[in-house]
Parts: C-alpha cells; sequence; structure tokens
C-alpha cells in the first residue's frame, strides 16, 4: 500500500496568537517542527476574516517551505489572487461562511452549481498549483471535481467523525471508501480530512487509495499537552499501521 501522507494543519497555532495578537506562538516555527517530526504538507486556511493564519504568515511559510505547502481557501477573486502570488503546491477549494465555527461540509456542487470554480481551476493549475476540492462523500461531487478540472477531492470526514456507534460509524466509513474508489477511477487523487483524531484516523488512512489526510485540531490539541514533534509523530505512526 503506498505511503499515506500527513498534512497537518496549523491554523490553530495562529488562533491562540491571535489572542492576544502577538508573535507567539508562531505558525512557521510550528511547521518546522511538524515537519521535523515527519509532517509530509503543512495546511493552512486562509480565512476572509483572517480569524487565525494571516497574509504575511502565507508569505513566510512559503520562504521556509520548498515543498509541501497546501493552501485552503473559498473561491473568492481576492483570495484566488493571493494564492496566484503565494505559488503553494496545492490549494484546496473550500465553503466558507462568516459565523460558522470551523469548515462545516464539502462544496454544494449539486445540480451543477459550479460558480467561478471551472475558470478558478484552470487559473491555478496553469500557474503550476494543484488544486483540490473539499467535498462530502457522494459521488455527484465526486463526479463534479472530475468535470471541473480538479486534481483531486479531499472528502469531508466530519460525519464519520461525529457517527455514534458502530453501525452508524461503518455506513459513514463505507461512503468514503465508495467516493474514493470512483475519484480513484476518475484519476482523482485521493485526500480527506475534518474532525479526525488518534481514535478514529486508522480506517480513513487504511481506504483503498488514500493519499493524503489532512489534520488540525486534534494535533494541535495534544501538543498542549505533550509537545508538537511527538504528537505529530505519534499521527504519523498511525497513518503507517498495516491493515
Ligand atoms: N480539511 C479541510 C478542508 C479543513 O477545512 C480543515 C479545517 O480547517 C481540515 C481539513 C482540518 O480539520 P481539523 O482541524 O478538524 O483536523
Amino acid at each position: 500500500m503506498p505511503h499515506v501522507k500527513l498534512g497537518v494543519n496549523i491554523d490553530h497555532v495562529a488562533t491562540l496568537r491571535q489572542a492576544r495578537k502577538d508573535v507567539d506562538p508562531d505558525p512557521v516555527s510550528a511547521a518546522r517542527v511538524a515537519r521535523s517530526a515527519g509532517a509530509d504538507l503543512i495546511v493552512c486556511h486562509l480565512r476572509q476574516d483572517r480569524r487565525h493564519i494571516q497574509d504575511k504568515d502565507l508569505h513566510a511559510l512559503r520562504k521556509v517551505l520548498k515543498t509541501g505547502l497546501h493552501l485552503e481557501l473559498a473561491d473568492r477573486p481576492e483570495m484566488i489572487k493571493i494564492a496566484l502570488d503565494i505559488q503553494p503546491d496545492w490549494v484546496c477549494i473550500v465553503p466558507e461562511t462568516p459565523d460558522e465555527v470551523t469548515t462545516e461540509g464539502g462544496l454544494d456542487l449539486k445540480g451543477g452549481k459550479a460558480g467561478s470554480l471551472d475558470k478558478t481551476i484552470k487559473r491555478l493549475k496553469d500557474a503550476g498549483v494543484g488544486v483540490s476540492l473539499f467535498v462530502d462523500p457522494e459521488a455527484v461531487a465526486v463526479r463534479m471535481a472530475h468535470n471541473l478540472g480538479a486534481d483531486a477531492v479531499e472528502l469531508c470526514t466530519s460525519e464519520y467523525a461525529k457517527a455514534v456507534g458502530r453501525h452508524k460509524q461503518h455506513n459513514e466509513l463505507e461512503k468514503l471508501e465508495l467516493a474514493g474508489y470512483l475519484a480513484h477511477e476518475l484519476k482523482l487523487e485521493l485526500h480527506a480530512g475534518h474532525a479526525l483524531d488518534y481514535s478514529n484516523v486508522v480506517p480513513v488512512a487504511q481506504i483503498p487509495h488514500m493519499r493524503c489526510l489532512n489534520i488540525g485540531f486534534a494535533v494541535i490539541a495534544r501538543s498542549l499537552f505533550m509537545g508538537l514533534k511527538p504528537a505529530v509523530a505519534e499521527m504519523k505512526r498511525l497513518l503507517q499501521q498495516q491493515p
């Protein structure tokens, strides 16, 4: 089975810094530590309200990370302009609403509703940036991602993570697996993430064709008690666990 990459999302290091609007804790230092502990990618979400990651962080991250910078953002002209300027290795386009605590689900692509996504995807790809779309694990969304020209889909795992009881969990995992098979058939690279933690990640990492999991909150929360390096290393170990 190929290696499942770990993308560590450092947004919540910036959330803590922004609580005082000072310089510590520094997300760029966190990125360095996470990479040294085995993170394959560093993930961050530049929100329109700049509640955590700031524009200056992106410039600093790009300087430090020669590879593996994965930027999440909404499909808004001003955000795409920033992405084109920063040139991350990946952009994951996510839905964003002002009052949400965190991203609430995948892009709404039902009924062929794609807005400007096809143009955005083309602009980013033409600039050499890999593009993934954050989608719910549904065939219609995966097919749309393919039709729109995305390189990858990131399947939203929040329903799986919220599922209580073995039966419900199994159903949600099966949805992820089926969407994963379809993505693979359509030659889309398969990523997944959102609300994954140390107790629920292994079955998702073992989904056939899975290439990358993006995980933030659980790793940063654990790092408060054990340090970032061991928290990342432990997540990396779980991703490498054989079935
Ligand atoms: N993937 C996407 C598209 C996200 O928006 C987020 C949250 O920023 C994550 C993964 C990471 O989610 P969590 O912090 O719950 O691990």
